[in-house]
């Protein structure tokens, strides 16, 4: 029997520490309760928000709808020669199930090591992270419609991913909940070393030949150097995403900012980075009220403590904004903003 409470604080459902509260919650521990919640047409006409760890999104406000927030567990796998498949639940904690792979010597995670979520809002922004992203390793993954009840699978090409990006931030969203992902894994390694700080600490820790299980460890060691942990300090990781723009575009900003920090991606394009963008208009560690710039990573917005979602969202704002007069390039926010 489905729980729907009501008035639930979600402080403690968001990394950034965010004080507000949903009108309804529910938290859902297998794919058929969704159908059951579905059945009543309260929930189909009303606001919906699917939450997993709440590690990328920004609550402006209370939510006045149902906030579902995905519990189901379970991890399966099964080996055909060298290949892995690998299925979990959408609500198995993301580098839970990293570690469980790197444990067992399933290859295709460890650069995914550490960031924070759950397996289910994994292909939503096709999570990534030095070097690798999610559309690398998946496979498919299992959605519940909620306009006809049925569940559905999406294929990688269904998927449509991106950088930060797939079809489920676009035309399917709020459509469909993720319930599990699929994932092609390998029992032979492969390892994606091309990232300078992932070369630079193996050679400080004197490894030569690293194992899948190197590189988990010293993945999880950057990204502490560089991140604030939201268990002791609010935050959504990355608060924007680096701008990629046209080589033409490119070349206007290069003439003015030599240093600009940039990397060539496919069809022309450049991708800027953001962080390098932003230090430079001044804003690394700045404190503003109870929000500010993480100081080891502008690109972080953080909660100082007792931030309102507004704070957050306008000092954002005034971010985009600087960013554009200096460089005449504009930030698109990487987090869902909520309401
Ligand atoms: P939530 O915040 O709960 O939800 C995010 C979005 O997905 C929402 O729109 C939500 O409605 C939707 N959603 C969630 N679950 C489902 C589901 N089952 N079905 C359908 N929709 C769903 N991201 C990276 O890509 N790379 C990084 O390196 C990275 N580093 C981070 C570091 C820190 C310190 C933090 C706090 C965040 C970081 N992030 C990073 C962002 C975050 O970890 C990812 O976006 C992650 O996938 C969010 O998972 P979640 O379960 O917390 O999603
Ligand atoms: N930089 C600065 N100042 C800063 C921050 C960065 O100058 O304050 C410059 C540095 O030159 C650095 C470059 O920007 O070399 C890139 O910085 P970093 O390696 O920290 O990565 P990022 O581009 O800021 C991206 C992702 C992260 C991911 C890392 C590692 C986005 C929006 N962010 O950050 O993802 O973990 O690369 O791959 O693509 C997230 O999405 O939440 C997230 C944390």
């Amino acid at each position: 029997m489905l729980h729907i409470q009501q008035n639930v604080s979600l402080k403690n459902f968001n990394t950034f520490g965010i004080d507000v509260s949903a009108k309804y919650f529910v938290e859902i521990n297998r794919a058929e309760e969704l159908i059951e919640l579905f059945m009543d047409p309260q929930w189909t006409q009303m606001e919906r928000l699917v939450l997993g760890g709440g590690s990328n999104v920004l609550f402006r406000k209370d939510f006045a709808g149902l906030v579902i927030h995905m519990n189901i567990h379970g991890i399966d796998y099964r080996i055909n020669n060298q290949q892995v498949l690998v299925v979990a639940g959408a609500g198995e904690i993301w580098n839970d199930l990293v570690n469980y792979c790197v444990d067992n010597g399933f290859a295709g995670m460890e650069n995914l090591s550490l960031i924070p979520g759950s397996v289910g809002a994994s292909p939503v922004q096709n999570i990534g992270a030095y070097g690798v992203e999610l559309k690398d390793i998946f496979l498919s993954c299992n959605a519940f419609e909620i306009a006809t009840g049925e569940f559905k699978t999406f294929s990688k090409a269904d998927c449509q991913f991106d950088y930060r990006d797939s079809i489920f931030k676009n035309d399917m969203k709020g459509h469909y909940i993720i319930v599990s992902v699929k994932f092609e894994l390998s029992l032979v390694q492969n390892l994606r070393l091309n990232y300078g700080a992932i070369k630079d600490e193996l050679a400080n820790r004197g490894i030569t030949n690293p194992t899948i299980k190197d590189v988990s460890k010293v993945v999880s060691h950057i990204r502490v150097s560089k991140l604030p942990d939201p268990s002791t300090i609010g935050n959504a990781g990355s608060f924007f995403k680096n701008p990629v723009i046209p080589k033409d575009e490119f070349d206007i900003v290069r003439e003015h900012y030599p240093d600009v920090v940039n990397y060539a991606t496919a069809d022309g394009y450049v991708k800027l980075a953001a962080g390098w963008l932003i230090e430079q208009c001044g804003w690394k560690g700045k404190v503003v009220g109870n929000t500010g710039t993480w100081h080891n990573q502008a690109l972080v917005l953080v909660n100082h403590g007792g931030a309102t979602g507004r704070e957050v969202y306008n000092l954002s704002s005034q971010i985009i904004d600087s960013v554009y007069s200096k460089f005449g390039v504009t930030l698109e926010r990487e987090v869902n903003v909520i309401n």
